[in-house]
């Protein structure tokens, strides 16, 4: 267990950050403070991603069948099979009967339950935030992406952002505009409004070596207390930021372990 303190710093090296991804044991349950959150591949085997189909709800099958290429069908099979299966890890029940709804924006949620959950993909790799009757939400992102970060940074960031991202080193920032971005869409998607809160109206600190913390959010001056941010060090060339309601929190990062687990049962 980790406690928030624990900040990936830029120092730290790659064995130091993968320590801080580790494979649950036999049970996995959740207190209220705590929130777990799970890395992973989304590229699985042939015969796993079959296991996974039928679980799947027609809605979801349906959308996965309209990618238009294959690697995207089967990402995101993985994804929303492997989220089933995590959520029923954690509510006991069988992975196929959870039936999600999807609230103005697109966030998906159960009913009847306390269990909060919020998906990111990117590429390969996925990240899931679970917590219990507290928000999330998660952003992941590849560093490699060839984005002229300046331009967008100008369209979406709130002038002191922009003003602060052309104080830090050229070198450095695309870094910290990742860092930002995640921070940023992690917020929207714990909320829940998606890309349809603007990105401008609010802001959050931006270098990587700064905590993450949401600095102010301009339609109501208490929001930026009632939210954490938390930057995830998901892995070499990705980066990924979680935005939970409240302040009390105890952060638990978990590696999904293999094909075995996709079986598995509290
Ligand atoms: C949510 C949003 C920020 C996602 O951004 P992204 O970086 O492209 O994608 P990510 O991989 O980080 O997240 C996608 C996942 O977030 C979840 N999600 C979808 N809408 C969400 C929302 N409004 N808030 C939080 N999470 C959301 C879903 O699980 C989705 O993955 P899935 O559909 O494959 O399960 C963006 O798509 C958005 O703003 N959507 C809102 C669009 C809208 O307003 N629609 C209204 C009509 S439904």
């Amino acid at each position: 267990m980790e406690s928030i303190a624990k900040r990936p710093q830029a120092e730290e090296s790659e064995s130091e950050l993968e320590s801080l991804w580790s494979v649950p044991s036999e049970t996995i349950s959740l207190d209220t403070p705590d929130v777990d959150v799970w890395r992973l591949s989304l590229d699985i085997g042939p015969t796993a991603l079959q296991g996974l189909w039928p679980i799947l709800s027609p809605d979801e099958q349906a959308r996965a069948a309209r990618f238009r290429f294959s690697t995207g069908r089967q990402r995101f099979t993985a994804a929303r099979g492997l989220l089933r299966i995590i959520l029923g890890l954690y509510l006991d029940e069988d992975p196929g009967k959870l039936k999600f709804c999807y609230a103005t924006h697109g966030k998906p949620y159960l009913t009847g339950s306390e269990l909060r959950f919020n998906l990111s993909h990117a590429q390969a790799f996925g990240l899931i935030a679970v917590a219990t009757g507290r928000e999330v939400g998660i952003d992941l992102e590849h560093t490699c992406s060839r984005i002229d970060h300046e331009s967008i940074a100008e369209q979406f960031f709130s002038p002191a952002e922009v003003a602060r991202l052309r104080t830090v080193p050229r070198s450095m920032r695309h870094d910290a505009f990742l860092a930002c971005w995640t921070r940023k869409e992690a917020y929207v998607k714990a909320k829940g409004g998606g890309l349809s809160i603007p990105l401008d109206q609010f802001e959050v600190s931006l270098a990587q070596d700064e905590p993450a913390r949401l600095l102010n959010v301009g339609w109501d001056e208490r929001e930026a207390d009632r939210w954490q941010l938390v930057d995830l060090a998901p892995g070499r060339g990705y980066v990924g930021a979680l935005c939970v309601e409240g302040m009390a929190l105890r952060l638990r990062r978990w590696q999904w372990p293999d094909d075995s687990w996709l079986s598995r049962r509290r």
